[in-house]
């Protein structure tokens, strides 16, 4: 058995403040007063947010945010 975790990670040097994602989901993105984005905390993102991930990867213009998983094996 394996455990997943997912993060998302908002690439600062590609978000232009579409703000797609914080609409999409504002449990897991947060906007600075010039309305760019950043994951909040680090990103990690509960099983039951990582549609909600997945929709705002698919949804920035930018391409600026990446969903990523990693799997660490049960000791
Ligand atoms: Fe930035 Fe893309 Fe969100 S441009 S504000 S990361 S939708």
């Amino acid at each position: 058995m394996t455990a997943a975790t997912f993060r998302v990670h908002v690439d600062p040097e590609k978000c232009q403040g579409h703000n797609r994602c914080y609409s999409i989901s504002p449990e897991l993105f947060d906007l600075d007063e010039l309305g760019m984005s950043s994951e909040i905390g680090a990103g990690l993102v509960p099983a039951d947010l990582i549609t909600k991930a997945r929709l705002a990867v698919a949804n920035c213009p930018e391409h600026a945010i990446s969903l990523t998983e990693e799997t660490e094996p049960e000791e």
